[in-house]
């Protein structure tokens, strides 16, 4: 049994809570409480004191050193990439390629295999509850290469409209690129569907896990998708640091996406030949302390156990719906059957913003905003909403808080 559950196998939230250091402090005179874990999640003492014994105990490059603390330091962060490889079930770890994060992971597949293989013409399908990081990368290449854009209609309840979707597929498309889990509304997208319908017509899938990747299980090769991207921070690990995972003969026959040292294997004026993959992909010395710190958070998460949270994490949300449904003139954005932790709303005559900030002056800290999907508020004819997310580290008592605030707002301003 895991150190995290009780004797009875449920999940101990206390236990878990005290893995977290920054959950224990007042914020504005009251306690902490954190419902912004969509943005970023905390960290759990484990990855911060691996990166800091990596700093303090044998910070230095990577693959070029014979030294000891360069090998002890290629080892670890070589081993980040064996746990990540595991954690999105890839079948090989050289087609894990280490980024800044999700944003990075798109913008090297938009770049490297967009600019390769679209021409004049051609379609790409985006969803309409994608992220500003899953729409303005394949604008950029499909400027530059004269393809177009379609887009996937959302329907009332947040989710995609499928039908629609089928109809946009053709053989012009070449690339579909949507997220596993939306970041505005939580609604979990099929992506299986989805990755089938595309490779129907021979187009090439992208998936954008950043915010599945706490909460839903991967398996890239189950799920045939081409590439696809996850953050690390959003997964209890370190911000700056992410995968990119990509079918082997894709990658090979990518060319780089930014050129430098560790991506080559000769250098001359002349000729410059290419490193292999994944390397080709690695430009520069690496975020080497927080790829590290990745593989402790993954760690952590399979150690708690992915389905143990998601359950526990889709009980808060069960629990957060009704109440806050019953809060007067409150609108849910969003209420799609199968849904991450992300609950999205707007209270009429209130602007978000400022039941932002009323809830942060009573220690809760929920994100306010379009979110970085501006066509998305656009569908539903809003500026933004209030988003409350939760992780495996909140509790029923904690959304009774922001129920709380939420009522005394509503009383204050109506
Ligand atoms: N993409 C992050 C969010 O949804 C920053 O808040």
């Amino acid at each position: 049994m895991s150190e995290t559950q009780t004797t009875k196998g449920i999940l101990d939230i206390d236990k878990i809570r005290s893995h977290f250091p920054v959950l224990h402090q007042q914020v504005n005179g009251k306690p902490l409480v954190y419902f912004d874990n969509a943005a970023t999640s905390q960290k759990p003492k484990v990855v911060i004191e691996t990166i800091n014994d990596y700093y303090e105990g044998y910070n230095a490059n990577i693959h070029r050193g014979i030294h000891t603390l360069a090998e002890k330091a290629t080892k670890a962060f070589e081993e980040s990439r064996k746990t990540i490889k595991s954690f999105i079930n890839a079948n090989e770890t050289e087609e894990i390629i280490f980024t800044k994060g999700t944003t990075e992971g798109i913008n090297l597949v938009a770049s490297s295999y967009g600019r390769k293989n679209l021409s004049e013409g051609d379609e790409i399908i985006i969803s309409g509850l994608e992220h500003h990081s899953n729409i303005v990368p394949w604008q950029i290449v499909a400027e530059e290469k004269g393809a177009t854009i379609k887009v996937i209609p959302v329907l009332a309840d947040g989710t995609l409209d499928m039908e629609a979707y089928k109809s946009l597929l053709t053989d012009k498309t070449k690339i579909v690129a949507v997220n596993h889990a939306s970041n505005s509304l939580g609604t979990i997208n099929p992506v299986k569907e989805i990755i089938d319908a595309a490779h129907g017509v021979g187009a090439k899938v992208l998936i954008d896990g950043a915010q599945a990747a706490a909460h839903l299980p991967i398996d890239v090769q189950a799920l045939d998708c081409d590439f696809y991207a996850i953050s690390a921070h959003k997964v209890y690990g370190p911000t700056g640091t992410g995968a990119l995972y990509g079918k082997r003969t894709l990658l090979e026959a990518m060319p780089p996406y930014q050129g430098g040292g560790e991506m080559i294997k000769h250098v001359s004026f002349e000729k410059t030949t290419y490193n292999d993959i994944p390397y080709k992909f690695e430009a520069g010395t690496p975020n080497i302390g927080d790829v590290i710190g990745f593989q402790k958070a993954i760690e952590f998460v399979n150690e708690v156990g992915k389905a143990s949270m998601a359950a526990y994490e889709s009980e808060l949300l069960n629990y957060a719906t009704e109440k806050v449904a019953k809060i007067q003139d409150m609108q849910l954005i969003g209420t799609a059957k199968k849904k991450v932790s992300v609950l999205s709303f707007v209270i009429e005559g209130i602007h978000p913003f400022d039941i932002g900030q009323m809830l942060d002056a009573r220690g809760v800290a929920v994100r306010t905003g379009h979110h970085c999907t501006e066509p998305l508020m656009d569908r539903f004819g809003i500026e933004g909403t209030v988003r409350a997310s939760f992780a495996v580290y909140n509790t029923k008592e904690e959304i009774d808080s922001m129920v709380d605030g939420l009522n005394r707002i509503v009383r204050f301003m109506k």
